[in-house]
């Protein structure tokens, strides 16, 4: 699997995709050290990079490799570590100017997709979804207000003799040249969500991206003595449905319950909240007078009304080995919420 997060330099790519790879268990690709790698052997090798002719000579004689040391991803040209000296302003800069000569887009493309060649991986940069890999599944695109963007990379590149406001000179050049090349310029895809991380904490970004990339999917968590329930999905249907799930895990595994039989109903409730707790309610109350337990779950919400169907079995005391007897609930911490395009359903349950 390919998940693909691109957008301009200080929108928080590189700190993101690495923590996304690392909770996820992916490879982590940072393409933008690809061209700094190249943009720092050019700088150390004196060759003249507003020479386009002159970069398509030299790359011919650059091998370059990604390499893992420590569990860091480390960048080889001709066996030379160069990963220490790729994060400079000047590296960037001769990055993003070479990085518009086709000749070194087509160099560094099958390295990309060798690298993701039988790899799940997070890869960031500027072209990902758009030309590198376009047929990932899970596509972002982050951004960030110009001077976030430019406070992050002051804090970044501290100690530095930059002034903010050079700095921010900089970075606006820069995407300005990312964003007019000609070639694979930076563009949001298509498909891609787009994230503006200019108020959001590394975490709460990381937490979406996940949340996205994993699909609809149910959480517990703990609170005091009691159990929390979450239904997170990219609708209210899927958050409502995954709640669902989540509260028969309290009994026992949801892939312990076989779909034999549909019950359908529906429910009202003046708000959303109250519509979580009409429907988890009306779950329990099929559970205690059919005597039956659900794992599968369909619903559709309009304005304040939910119809459903539920399909599962009768319990079977050995084979599902309820851990609680429900006979009521008790629900607080409701909340109900979207945020960037994804729905939470939640509460705090007492059976
Ligand atoms: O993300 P970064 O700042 O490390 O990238 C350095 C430069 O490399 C950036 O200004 C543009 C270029 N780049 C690119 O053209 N395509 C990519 N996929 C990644 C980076």
């Amino acid at each position: 699997m390919i998940v693909t997060i691109d957008g301009p330099s200080g929108s928080g790519k590189t700190t993101i995709a690495r923590d996304v790879a690392a909770a996820l268990h992916f490879a982590y690709l940072d393409t933008g050290a690809l061209y700094r790698a190249i943009a720092y052997t050019f700088l150390s090798q004196s060759i003249d990079y507003s020479d386009e002719k002159a970069v398509e000579q030299a790359l011919k004689s650059i091998i370059l490799k990604i390499q893992s040391v420590n569990s860091h991803p480390h960048y080889f040209v001709n066996n030379t570590d160069v990963t220490e000296h790729i994060r400079t302003q000047e590296v960037a800069g001769v990055a993003s100017i070479i990085s518009a000569y086709p000749k070194v887009r087509a160099f560094l493309l099958p390295v990309q997709r060798n690298f993701a060649a039988n790899n799940n991986i997070v890869c960031e940069g500027r072209d990902m979804g758009t030309t590198v890999f376009p047929e990932a599944k899970s596509k972002f695109f982050l951004t960030a207000r110009p001077e976030v963007r430019a406070q992050r990379r002051f804090q970044e590149l501290q100690p530095t003799d930059l002034t903010l406001k050079q700095l921010q000179q900089e970075i606006d050049e820069r995407d300005r040249r990312d964003r007019s090349r000609l070639h694979s310029p930076l563009k949001q895809p298509e498909e891609a969500i787009v994230i503006d991380t200019s108020h959001l904490s590394i975490q709460e970004v990381v937490n979406t991206v996940l949340n996205i990339v994993r699909g609809p999917h149910w959480e517990h968590f703990a609170h005091q003595a009691d159990i929390g329930i979450r239904g997170i999905g990219r609708t209210i249907e899927e958050a409502f449905e995954q709640a669902a799930v989540a509260l028969t895990a309290v009994i026992t595994p949801p892939d312990q319950v076989q779909a034999k039989k549909e019950i359908s109903f529906s429910c009202e409730a003046p708000d959303r909240e109250m519509l979580l707790v009409e429907w988890l309610n009306r779950i329990i109350f099929e559970m205690q007078t059919s005597n039956m337990l659900f794992s599968c779950f369909h619903v559709s919400v309009h304005d304040h009304t939910l119809s459903a169907t539920i399909s599962g079995e009768k319990v079977d005391i050995k084979k599902h080995q309820p851990g609680v007897e429900i006979k009521a609930a008790t629900y607080n911490s409701l909340a109900v919420h979207c945020q960037e395009n994804l729905y939470t359903a939640q509460c705090v349950v007492d059976v």
